[in-house]
């Protein structure tokens, strides 16, 4: 796949006669469970910003296929994961699920681990007991564009060489330099494949998000990825116009300054990016199970934006938090439809070109 193709209509990269995925794909645990092995397991995912590890002892916990994972930024700068359990009866290490350390000391017995993850304290312990035995037990976490991400296999493969197809691609919004003013946490009974589908497409835009669709015509998308775990491109923004609920710019622009576009990519398996002439919107997606998913939303600014009279954050959120509602009403629309024995798969329109893509990549990864 290359990674800069030219920018196409949707339905110009369309596959004829795609359809929606098979009933189990939605409802089945059997199927849940092969996607925790498959891919949840074995794939990068996104579990954060660096800037929400910023200071050495700053620490996120991550929920992957089931295991929790400790991302902690140590005493010399380098973000670092670990399982999020004790080296001596196995305890819980980290409650919250966000906090600041300057060890990481177990709740139970209170074994300490320095931020590199060795044990650096275990009391009353046999004289013959070697600390150096029982570090914690790391997980591979490495940065992309700012962005971090976790991958619980041990021989992962770098993430630079899972994002080379992109090249520089993203390099012109300085992802990495920005800052994050809002999280919001929803919690939504669909299935997360339901809600990448959704996200995918502007074909319900015009019926599901009147106000969206008057700052951005609903048939203007056009994408530049259109195959692989990378989808997506841009729709046109109304000149002089952002996603707000004002309709105005509320923040010092990200990016290149191309003030007419908004940018939508589906990162496989748990991200949205989305980039504004004035700030990025990042979902991660965690399956929870089949008919539920936890979203977590950030919004994230020019850093040089914070504290000037005319940053406006909350436009921006408020606007695509209301549209955000939208979506995942109609994904829960959809996930009890297509639970009821009526749900037979149904043809994709041909503006939904991305979404048959990524179902398409979807299942290659599951017959692997
Ligand atoms: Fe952690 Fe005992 S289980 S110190
Ligand atoms: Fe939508």
């Amino acid at each position: 796949m290359k990674s800069t193709l030219p920018f196409r209509r949707t339905a110009e990269s369309f596959s004829a006669a795609a359809k929606t995925l098979p009933q189990e794909y939605f409802i089945s645990p059997d199927v849940f469970a092969i996607e925790q092995e498959q891919i949840f397991s074995r794939q990068w995912i996104l579990v954060g910003h660096q800037s929400q590890v910023a200071t050495p002892g700053d620490y996120i916990l991550a929920e992957i296929a089931g295991e929790s994972v400790i991302i902690v930024r140590d005493k010399g700068g380098e973000i670092r994961g670990f399982y999020n359990v004790c080296r001596h009866r196995g305890s819980r290490l980290c409650q919250e699920k966000a906090g600041h350390v300057s060890a990481i000391q177990c709740p139970y017995h209170a074994w300490t681990y320095s931020l590199d993850g060795k044990l650096i304290g275990a009391p009353d312990m046999d004289a013959g007991f070697d600390k150096t035995d029982y570090s914690l037990a790391a997980v591979s976490v490495q940065s992309w564009e700012g962005f971090i991400f976790v991958n619980l296999t041990e021989a992962a493969m770098p993430l630079a060489k899972w994002f080379a197809t992109l090249g520089s691609k993203f390099s012109k919004w300085n992802l990495s330099a920005l800052l994050p003013a809002k999280r919001i946490d929803y919690d939504i009974n669909a299935n997360w494949k339901l809600i990448f589908q959704n996200y995918s497409e502007c074909y319900h835009c015009s019926g599901v998000h009147p106000e969206l669709t008057k700052l951005s015509p609903s048939d203007s998308a056009k994408n530049d990825l259109y195959e692989g775990p990378f989808l997506g491109g841009f729709m046109k923004i109304e000149k002089g116009r952002s996603l707000t609920k004002s309709g105005n710019a509320c923040a010092l622009p990200i990016g290149d300054r191309d003030y007419n576009r908004v940018f939508y990519f589906s990162i496989f398996p748990n991200m949205l990016l989305s980039l504004h002439p004035d700030y990025a919107m990042v979902h991660q997606l965690w399956p929870k199970s089949p008919s539920r998913t936890l979203v977590s939303c950030d919004w994230l600014f020019n850093p040089d934006a914070f504290g000037r009279s005319d940053f406006n954050p909350d436009d921006a959120v408020e606007f695509w938090d209301m549209v955000n509602r939208q979506d995942w009403h109609v994904c829960e629309l959809s996930q009890q439809g297509i639970s009821l024995r009526a749900y037979q798969p149904g043809p994709y329109s041909a503006r939904e070109s991305i979404p048959a893509a990524w179902d398409e990549y979807y299942l290659s990864v599951m017959k692997v």
